[in-house]
């Protein structure tokens, strides 16, 4: 059996960032949006940058409107996602881009998109749980709106509260009302850090938002203090490989410090951030991933267990997806 055959768990998918361009480019064609800009001439999604990334990823998000088009697209997700052996997936989910940071609203995308997961959980076998997301360079102020869609909505489906967007804008701390209201709600929390951010960003995630878990985090391999910190913390990293490689943060995988990370004792997991846009799917993370160190089909296992202990969802749920 090839290791990229197992079953996986992954913790950091963002759902637009899921959506395949075909799709997109259809509801664009339907909606007469003109988002040619948007695509290479071969299909992708066209990006010379992060920032740009950013803006290209907006501008295909834009598409995406009302609950139903949400529940076509998680239902393409899942399908992709279990046809790569995923049989958990938690999916950032922004209100921001469904229902614009409206609790009525965003109930109404949350019901659409839940009742695509149960429908995809019985056919394909993929869970599917939702860490609700802020967008960074939106501000502080809509981050209050997207947790407050978070704490009125938690439970079995929304185990988490996020955030993606920008680290070059703002500081960690300016979202601290954020997080604390998803955190009373009983919401866990992750944030981006360490991506395109220094270490000072993960150093601030993990003190001013008390996350136990971090988006990327890789350049905290720039301070070996902070590398004996999360790992005596225990804080678990969403480390996003191919994601990393293609946005030129490192330039191959042999050159990635998921090893490193991981022979300091740090927690690492293993997921696709956004597939589509970095040609990449679990399967290939895990072909490259084998290629790159010589993962073993025993490593492998060891980070899906770990994997699975940092998921967000009940210990119920991790019990029918071990
Ligand atoms: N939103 C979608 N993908 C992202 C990434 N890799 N970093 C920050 N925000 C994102
Ligand atoms: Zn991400």
């Amino acid at each position: 059996m090839s290791v990229a055959d197992l079953p996986k768990v992954e913790l950091h998918l963002h759902h637009e960032g899921a959506a395949p361009p075909a799709f997109i480019k259809q509801l664009a064609h339907e909606k007469n949006v003109d988002l040619s800009k948007v695509f290479t001439a071969d299909g992708g999604y066209a990006f010379e940058n992060f920032v740009h990334f950013l803006s290209v990823y907006e501008a295909a998000s834009s598409v995406l409107t009302g609950p139903e088009e949400f529940a076509r697209l998680t239902t393409a997700i899942l399908e992709e996602s279990a046809a790569n052996g995923v049989v958990y997936t938690e999916s950032f989910l922004s209100p921001d881009f469904c229902g614009g940071g409206d609790v009525g609203a965003w109930r109404e995308y949350l019901a659409a998109i839940e009742e695509a997961a149960s429908a995809a959980e019985a056919k394909h076998g993929i869970t599917l749980r939702g860490v609700i997301t802020a967008v960074r360079h939106f501000g502080p102020e809509k981050s209050r709106a997207s947790s407050l869609c978070a704490a009125e909505t938690a439970g079995d489906f929304v185990t988490g509260f996020g955030m993606g967007g920008d680290e070059g804008q703002f500081s960690q701390g300016a979202f601290s009302y954020a997080f604390e209201q998803a955190k009373e709600a009983g919401l866990r929390l992750t944030t981006h850090a360490g991506e395109f951010g220094g270490p000072e960003s993960v150093w601030d995630a993990i003190k001013d938002l008390n996350v136990e878990r971090i988006g990327h985090g890789v350049r905290a391999m720039e301070d070996p203090d902070l590398v004996k910190e999360l790992a005596a913390r225990q804080v678990t990293l969403e480390v996003c490989p191919g994601s990393n490689v293609v946005l030129g943060l490192f330039p191959d995988f042999v050159s990635h410090p998921i090893q490193k990370l991981r022979d300091a004792g740090v927690k690492v997991t293993v997921s696709t951030d956004d597939p589509p846009f970095f040609h990449t799917t679990m399967r290939r993370e895990y072909e490259e991933l084998e290629k790159a160190f010589g993962w073993t089909e025993e490593d492998f296992r060891a980070l899906n267990a770990t994997a699975l202990d940092a998921a967000f969802c009940d210990a119920e749920t991790k019990k029918t997806v071990a």
